[in-house]
């Protein structure tokens, strides 16, 4: 008899894996395709980094530094966040899991927005947790909704500013007001992977409260949007030392490469390219936003570096027709908006391609 996994992972649907572009176009029968799907940086990795990387490789015959020494030391120098408390991840994304595995017992709760970014559910899931989606307020977190699903359960509450698919952010004020009525027990993921693209000044910086009273706010930061480094898997965490000192149990002890280390270390100097590409998100966003609403297409304004736009149509049906012609883009039917896709910013040639090709699909399907 083939052996069988516990429910609560047999009940599991897997993350969807995207097709490499290379095998899409050879299906296809075409080349030059762009790919406006991932939020990843246009511009590529920062040119600090890669410099960093050559050097590094001389020494992989080493293991990596476990502890993350000088990454940390950096950040804790450049920003003023706890050394102690600070915990380098294969991707922020590890850094979710370590959270949920160190906290949760079998049966506790998770509660997140919905949509927002799929891995929580996931990650709650594997550790037999229950996730507790609340939905959107129309394109913002509901945060009183979050606060009032909260029971004797709840372990985790994850929140994405900016949010991943809509790109919203929540404000100070709003988040001030969560904090004081969330349980202190409570643990809250601020999960800012993007918000390097942030241009509202009335979001909250979610690192100055940690520490502070009431429920511990973990602070969720990435290499892999604004530096440019998605390939290589590198985020981090802060929190109080005293949460990273369990999260620390629960960590592979060489979990982040030495490559990775270098290269974010090195990209943390470069802020000429995170300036570049701030610069290159934001007026990208601008120029596409001009451009639905010439085309008469509902659109929402985003904090991060991609947008949703509302089709006509199922969005299903134009992310594969787009395909088809090269472009490639995010339908948000796996997110419950069936007539939504994402689009994330890119260089000016390609957010250019996307106008006109979207253009054409359009009119294609318009007979
Ligand atoms: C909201 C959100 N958090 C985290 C991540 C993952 O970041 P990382 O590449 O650091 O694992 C993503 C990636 O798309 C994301 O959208």
């Amino acid at each position: 008899m083939k052996p069988r996994a516990p429910e609560h992972i047999a009940a599991i649907t897997p993350y969807p894996p995207g097709k490499p572009i290379e095998e899409l176009e050879r299906e296809l029968g075409i080349s030059g395709s762009i790919k406006l799907a991932s939020n990843e940086n246009p511009l590529g990795p920062s040119p600090k980094a890669l410099k960093a990387i050559g050097s590094a490789m001389l020494k992989l015959n080493r293991y990596p530094d476990g502890s993350g020494f000088y990454l940390r030391r950096k950040l804790s120098q450049k920003y003023g966040y706890p050394f102690d408390g600070l915990l380098l991840g294969n991707g922020s994304n590890e850094i979710i899991e370590l959270v949920i595995r160190a906290f949760l017992t079998p049966g506790d709760e998770v509660i997140m927005p919905l949509p927002s970014f799929l891995l929580y559910n996931l990650v709650a899931r594997w550790m037999g947790g229950t996730p507790v989606p609340v939905a959107l307020k129309g394109m913002d977190i509901d945060l009183e909704g979050m606060a009032q699903a909260v029971t004797p359960r709840t372990k985790v509450i994850f929140l994405t500013n900016p949010n991943n698919p809509t790109g919203a952010v929540i404000s100070k004020a709003d988040f001030e007001k969560f904090l004081g009525v969330v349980p202190a027990e409570t643990i809250i993921v601020m999960d800012e992977a993007y918000i390097e693209f942030n241009r509202d000044p009335a979001t909250p910086v979610g690192a100055d409260y940690i520490g502070k009273d009431g429920p511990a706010v973990i602070v969720l930061k990435t290499f892999s949007k604004a530096y440019g480094l998605a390939g290589l898997r590198i985020g981090y965490g802060i929190m109080d030392p005293s949460i990273a000192a369990y999260l620390n149990r629960v960590r592979q002890p060489f979990n982040t490469s030495s490559i990775a280390q270098a290269a974010a270390l090195a990209a943390l100097d470069d802020d000429e390219f995170l300036s570049q590409t701030q610069q290159i998100t934001w007026s990208g966003l601008d120029y596409l936003y001009g451009e639905m609403a010439k085309m008469g297409l509902p659109y929402f304004s985003s904090q991060a570096n991609f947008f949703l736009i509302e089709m006509p149509c199922e969005a299903g049906l134009i992310f594969e027709q787009m395909m088809r012609r090269g472009v490639i883009i995010r339908s948000m039917k796996s997110y419950g908006m069936d007539r939504f896709i994402r689009v994330n910013a890119g260089l000016p040639e390609e957010n250019e391609r996307f106008v006109r090709t979207l253009g054409e699909v359009l009119a294609g399907l318009r007979g």
